[in-house]
């Protein structure tokens, strides 16, 4: 039986410089998983709320690249929130759990990386759906 999985932030490393600071992300090493796409979500307007969906098969790391947002995790059961207001750490978020990110601030920029492509068949965005078919022993759906 697989362990029940749970979001979790990752401190990422930092080099504190006067020129400037830098962080990175290694697949395998920093996140759990091979990276197979990235993309960003950025100029959202105020109020607007993303991502009301969960993924069947794909894991994500979120980073607050610029300025901050919510995102808020709900494994069928609970609703975690996690506020993302430092480009040096991320929320890693297993498949299975339905998520959306929301609070964006003015010039927010948030990127994820993500295991696989792009597949719309992955998404589930019935949330009664996602309740019905949630196995909280496997995590999966
Ligand atoms: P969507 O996943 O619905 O956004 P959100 O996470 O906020 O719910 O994606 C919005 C649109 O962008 C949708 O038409 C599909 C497209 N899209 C891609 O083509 N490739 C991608 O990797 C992603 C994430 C979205």
């Amino acid at each position: 039986m697989n362990k029940i999985r749970k979001a979790s932030l990752i401190e990422l490393p930092k080099f504190l410089d006067k020129r400037g600071n830098l962080s990175f992300i290694e697949e395998f090493n920093q996140i759990p998983f091979s990276i197979a796409r990235s993309y960003w979500i950025y100029d959202v307007p105020g109020g607007e709320i993303r991502g009301g969906h969960a993924y069947r098969e794909n894991e994500e790391f979120i980073v607050a690249l610029s300025g901050s947002f919510d995102i808020l995790i709900d494994n069928g059961e609970e609703v975690q929130r996690f506020h993302l207001n430092r480009s040096y750490y991320g929320l890693y978020i297993p498949k299975g759990l339905w998520r959306s990110m929301e609070n964006f601030s003015t010039n927010s920029l948030a990127l994820v990386l993500a295991s696989t492509p792009y597949t719309p068949e992955d998404y589930i965005y019935n949330y009664t759906e996602f309740k019905k078919t949630y196995d909280k022993e496997t995590n999966s759906l």
